[in-house]
């Protein structure tokens, strides 16, 4: 017989399993269409797919762990996001239709706008975390499993999500799925190939070549809630790496019509790359890696209740934190990472190779109190009662994260022969651009300070973009036109980068 696994959430029963001797937790579980935080998607590395085998036994990795006989699994809260703009409450609108969906498919987070397409007007909107998580956190973990497994699952999964979001958004509004008409999405390149239900894995691999770049419409596919005959048109993508999440970005950013030279950064487990000069569009992808969205950090996690988002430091009131949901810290989210490495580096508790010093060597100063040793191992406490804390390897991976953003940034501007001094236009897009602090990321050297007064924060401008893109022609002929002005500058043979990459990784304070 079958040994049978028990999944627990919350104290409650959630699903029997029968299961593979062998086989592990993790795999049974997603195999059950069950949601597991799994950033490194079962590979080992990331040490977050923890569960309990009783209410009060130790944590376990389910990706380590092999199904032995029946057993009881008892899997964490499950991930609640906030996520910008989900306002699918229920009311009734009225609507002159066609309708449409615009989406913004992220690699965490899909947001769908359902919009009143004869005067784009936005009804509702339905989001939730990309249900591709389970089977990792980044784009390199999706492809690799898709390498490993082939793509189709990733593809069901996502579309399966998007059917979800349309019917939760037209329910929300008590609008007829069969009213829309269109559906404009922008995603990275990897998340449009997946939703179209490409393969994404020679973009895994050089020469990273995709199965088409978009800008484009096809018919929406049966498997979607939607009118018989509807559209859908996915943003135009750059190359494998510069996706239609970024070129939705900049028509919503209006970066056609910005006066000036002026760069566009999207952070994410990517750091995309935008320098507009001279009318023309300079890019590149930088592999800032998933440090800033905390995954692969001792005390790393995602902007969920528990998460230090921010960390101010006096040296009459000590470190200031701000913790999501009012709650006991447990960990550091993105934005609470540069922020306490900002105070780190601006208190010398870093010095500017990016050491974490000893507390003797700080005695007389006030952050001293925060330096100690955990495991015989230098660390900086941001919650001692809590056991949160920063340790030298987490320093390390932020510091080649920013190095390579800000080595990016350079490379673009020596491409196009201009210096920091002839940039008059610094646009922050996604969401980690709305909530990082614009000081502590100058001041760790993510960008140059000169470009902190005319740092301006975007939004999630892929999603404005994608409905932007859904109600007119003239924004998709927008976009079209943008293409003929793109160059492409590959990092990974750049002699400059990898000058500016060293030298990027020095801290400045
Ligand atoms: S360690 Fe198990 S999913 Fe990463």
């Amino acid at each position: 017989m079958s040994p049978v696994l028990k999944i627990y959430r919350g104290g409650k029963l959630i699903h029997t399993a029968e299961a593979v001797p062998g086989e592990t937790l993790y795999e049974r579980i997603i195999a059950s269409d069950i949601y597991l935080e799994a950033p490194c998607g079962g590979r080992g590395k990331c040490g977050k797919c923890l569960v309990q085998l009783s209410p009060d036994g130790p944590k376990v990795r389910a990706c380590q762990t092999q199904v032995s006989g029946d057993m009881d699994v008892y899997l964490p809260e499950e991930m609640h996001m906030k996520i910008a703009g989900d306002d699918a409450k229920s009311k009734t609108v009225t609507y002159t239709g066609p309708l449409g969906i615009a989406v913004d498919i992220g690699t965490t987070t899909v947001v769908a706008h359902l919009t009143d397409i004869p005067n784009c007007t936005r009804l509702a909107t339905a989001s939730g975390v990309n249900a591709q998580r389970t089977y990792g956190a980044d784009v390199i973990s999706r492809i690799q499993y898709c390498a490993e497994n082939g793509h189709e699952v990733l593809t069901r999964v996502i579309r399966a999500q998007l059917a979800g979001l349309i019917s939760k958004a037209c329910k929300s509004v008590g609008a007829n799925p069969k009213d829309i008409h269109y559906i404009s999405i922008a995603g990275n390149t990897i998340m449009q190939h997946l939703a179209a239900g490409y393969s994404p894995v020679a973009m895994g691999v050089a020469p990273f070549t995709p199965v088409e770049l978009f800008g484009n419409e096809r018919p929406a596919g049966k498997d979607l809630p939607v009118a018989d005959d509807a559209v859908l048109y996915f943003a135009p993508c750059v190359y494998s790496y510069v996706g239609g999440d970024i070129t939705a970005g900049m028509l919503a950013s209006d970066l056609e019509n910005i006066k000036g030279n002026c760069v566009y950064i999207d952070i994410g487990t990517n750091g995309e790359l935008v320098l507009k000069a001279d009318d023309r569009y300079y890019c590149c992808a930088t592999a800032a890696g998933p440090a800033f969205e905390g995954a692969e950090i001792a005390k790393g996690m995602a902007a969920i209740q528990g998460a230090i988002s921010h960390v101010k430091w006096s040296a009459e009131k000590g470190l200031e934190l701000t913790v999501i949901g009012d709650a006991a810290p447990e960990g550091l989210c993105g934005s609470g990472l540069m922020d306490a490495l900002a105070v780190m580096v601006s208190t010398s508790a870093v010095d500017e190779t990016g050491r974490l010093v000893d507390a003797g060597e700080l005695e007389h100063h006030p952050i001293s109190r925060y330096l100690g040793k955990r495991e015989g191992k230098n660390v900086f406490w941001l919650s001692k009662e809590h056991d949160v804390y920063m340790i030298p390897g987490d320093v390390r991976k932020l510091q080649l994260a920013k190095a390579a953003i800000a080595a990016g940034i350079q490379t673009l501007l020596h491409t196009a022969g201009k210096t920091n001094k002839d940039i008059s236009g610094f646009l922050l897009a996604g969401g980690f651009g709305s909530f990082l602090d614009q000081h502590s990321a100058a001041t760790i050297g993510l960008f140059p300070k000169d470009f902190l007064p005319f740092a301006r924060t975007m939004g999630n401008t892929a999603g404005e973009g994608a409905a932007l893109a859904l109600c007119t022609q003239a924004a998709r002929d927008t976009l079209k036109n943008m293409m003929d002005n793109f160059e492409v500058v590959e990092l990974s043979t750049s002699k400059i980068f990898n000058e500016q990459f060293i030298d990027q990784m020095m801290f400045e304070g």
